[in-house]
């Protein structure tokens, strides 16, 4: 379960780039987090992993809050940033294991773990190899593999989906249900509207700062009386509020 309870965050003084968000993702939902570009959902998923201070307002992972509990916090999810490109200089192998040795993963546990959630995403036979080496795709892979060496109950990511090819998103995509459907929690920002009208519970649609919209795909049309496709009610959304 992840709270976001009044928070606002300015990096330019006197304009919000987050204003007074509010926000409950629970247990065992996929939650779609949308907005154009600058609309503030990576300057949110930044401050919910602890990247970023709130200015204002705190933000609670399965009770605990991370600013006042920022290490407890942190066990409790597993990140994925919207760009793969870090720690280039490490083989894939020491980046798993530099994760594991931070999440105290037993030896026996993470040989599993890395076996297995590396050879689900085809990179097992690149582990060898430096991660400036890799694609783009592998290094998303990686780093997913990363987020979730340790099992965590929340998931995090920063559009996930771009770059993977056809069968890695397919076979993220399906990690999410079944991640969901034993009662965890998946918050993923996205710009592929088809992904969250079939993949997502509820989402959410972030504008200039500001939440404009929180609910199901059903209760959006409801809401504009229009039965329309995700992207076109976006599109109204997104563009009354300019
Ligand atoms: N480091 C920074 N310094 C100053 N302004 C920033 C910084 N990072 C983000 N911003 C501003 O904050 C606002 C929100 O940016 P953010 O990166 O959160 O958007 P986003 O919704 O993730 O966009 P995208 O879809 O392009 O990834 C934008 O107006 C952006 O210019
Ligand atoms: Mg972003």
């Amino acid at each position: 379960m992840i709270k976001i309870e009044n928070v606002s965050k300015s990096y330019i003084k006197g304009k919000k780039s987050i204003d007074n968000l509010n926000l409950e993702i629970k247990d065992g939902e996929i939650f779609g987090f949308l907005g154009p570009n600058g609309a503030g959902k990576t300057t949110t998923i930044k401050m919910i992993t602890g990247i970023l201070n709130t200015d204002e307002g705190d933000i609670f992972i399965d009770g605990k809050s991370i600013i006042k509990q920022p290490l407890e916090a942190k066990r409790e999810f597993g990140f994925v940033p919207d760009s793969p490109d870090m720690f280039l200089k490490l083989k894939g192998i020491e980046y798993l294991n530099f994760l594991a040795d931070i999440y105290e993963i037993s030896n026996e546990k993470r040989k599993e773990r890395i076996e297995s959630l590396t050879k689900k995403f085809e990179i097992y036979d690149n582990l060898n190899n430096e991660m400036q080496s890799y694609s783009h795709g592998m290094r998303q892979k990686i780093i997913i593999c990363g987020a979730l060496l340790n099992n965590p109950r929340n998931w995090i990511l920063d559009e996930p989906m771009t770059g993977l090819d056809p069968k890695s998103s397919h076979d993220l995509k399906e990690m999410m249900k079944e991640h969901s459907r034993n009662g965890n929690t998946v918050f993923f920002s996205t710009h592929v509207l088809e992904v969250a009208e079939k993949l997502c519970d509820r989402v959410g649609i972030i504008n200039k700062g500001k939440l404009v919209f929180v609910g199901t795909y059903e209760e959006m049309k409801e809401k504009f009386k229009e039965n329309k496709s995700l992207e076109e009610l976006f599109l109204e959304i997104t563009e009354n509020e300019q």
